[in-house]
């Protein structure tokens, strides 16, 4: 059941991250890790419009990528998260009616990319629109992390330097335009977050402890005194080690390891892991430059160079990171295959 939107639907667009950096700090009591990431948002972004309908419960439709039971999916607990949040903030004889949620999907699922999160930070967003009302900023962030670890960033909209377990988020200026523009080769292997923190927590680790925290607070430095496009550029290849669940996730996904081994060799460059992957990516100066690195994935792949773990070809994106101003992605870019 989708129903009929009444008049013009809020919509939102919700955009991937990737992981610059990502280091894992240590286990906590609560059995999530603390980390230190930079993280920003990529011009791929699924597609949210919600509405009332005058039906009798929140119901969401999905187009494209397959991810899963609609039931289990987080823009619905986002919904209900924000109406938890209204009743408790502004009372219970605010009416926040039913809505209905179609969601086109363009982010591959499990992927490393974070986009469920993203779209149950547009749904939180796009929810308290819909409703006309708004809540105090901290009351939304805690909405968002009690659906998600990835979602208060995506609340911030923007770069940022994300502690704690995911809920610390601290703005920080992006470089400075021509945006940097990612490579990202995702396999088709879903990688489930809880299984990636477990290796690590098993003892699955980098050999140089220490490395990742120590590139994510350097470029978290750089990026309050202000970094250019061309300064991250030169950064890459170290980024592209400053990932702790690399090794955790190479054990949960073998193949990642030949699949990364066979980008190195094609592009002739350090490769980068976002989040638990099992996304890899490369940043370059243009889309021209990230074009012909696609295109040159593809040619390794079709000629057995590059071996991509799972059923099936990798998913290969071209997608600028998104800069500030503004801390949206602008509309047309939707991030489709290239
Ligand atoms: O918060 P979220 O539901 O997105 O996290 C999914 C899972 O990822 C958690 O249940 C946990 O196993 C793992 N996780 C973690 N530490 C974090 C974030 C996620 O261990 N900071």
């Amino acid at each position: 059941m989708t129903g009929a939107f009444r008049g013009d639907p809020v919509v939102r667009l919700a955009p991937a991250k990737l992981n610059l950096t990502l280091a894992v700090l240590g286990r906590r009591s609560d059995g999530y890790h603390a980390l230190h990431s930079v993280m920003v948002p990529v011009a791929l972004a699924d597609r949210l419009a919600l509405a009332t309908t005058g039906g009798a419960s929140d119901t969401l439709h999905v187009a494209g990528a397959d991810c899963g039971p609609a039931a289990d999916n987080l823009v619905l607990r986002a919904i209900a998260a924000a109406r938890t949040a209204v009743a408790v903030e502004l009372g219970p004889s605010i009416e926040t009616p039913p809505l209905a949620a179609r969601l086109e999907k363009r982010i591959p699922v499990a992927a490393g990319l974070a986009g469920g999160s993203s779209d149950a930070a547009a749904a939180l967003d796009g929810a308290l629109a819909a409703w006309g009302v708004d809540l105090p900023p901290a009351a939304r962030l805690r909405a968002a992390a009690s659906v998600g670890s990835d979602v208060p960033f995506f609340l911030a909209g923007g770069w940022a330097v994300v502690e704690g377990r995911g809920e610390a988020v601290s703005p920080v200026r992006s470089v400075r335009a021509p945006a940097p523009v990612a490579l990202l080769v995702t396999p088709s292997v879903p990688v489930g977050t809880p299984a990636v923190f477990a290796a690590w927590a098993a003892g699955v680790r980098p050999s140089g402890r220490g490395a990742a925290l120590a590139a994510s607070r350097h470029l978290a430095d750089e990026l309050r005194a202000g970094m250019t496009a061309r300064a991250l550029l030169v950064r890459a290849g170290i980024l592209a080690h400053a990932n702790d669940l690399m090794p955790a996730a190479q054990h949960v996904v073998p193949g990642l390891v030949a699949l990364r081994r066979g980008m190195i060799r094609a592009l002739g460059t350090a490769v980068g892991q976002s989040g638990s992957g099992p996304t890899l990516w490369v940043i370059y100066p243009s889309v021209e430059d990230a074009d012909a690195a696609a295109g040159a994935v593809r040619d390794a792949l079709a000629d057995g160079r590059i071996v991509s773990p799972g059923d099936g070809p990798p998913a290969v994106h071209v997608a600028p990171l998104v800069l500030d101003p503004p801390a949206i992605v602008p509309t047309g870019s939707d991030g489709s295959d290239t």
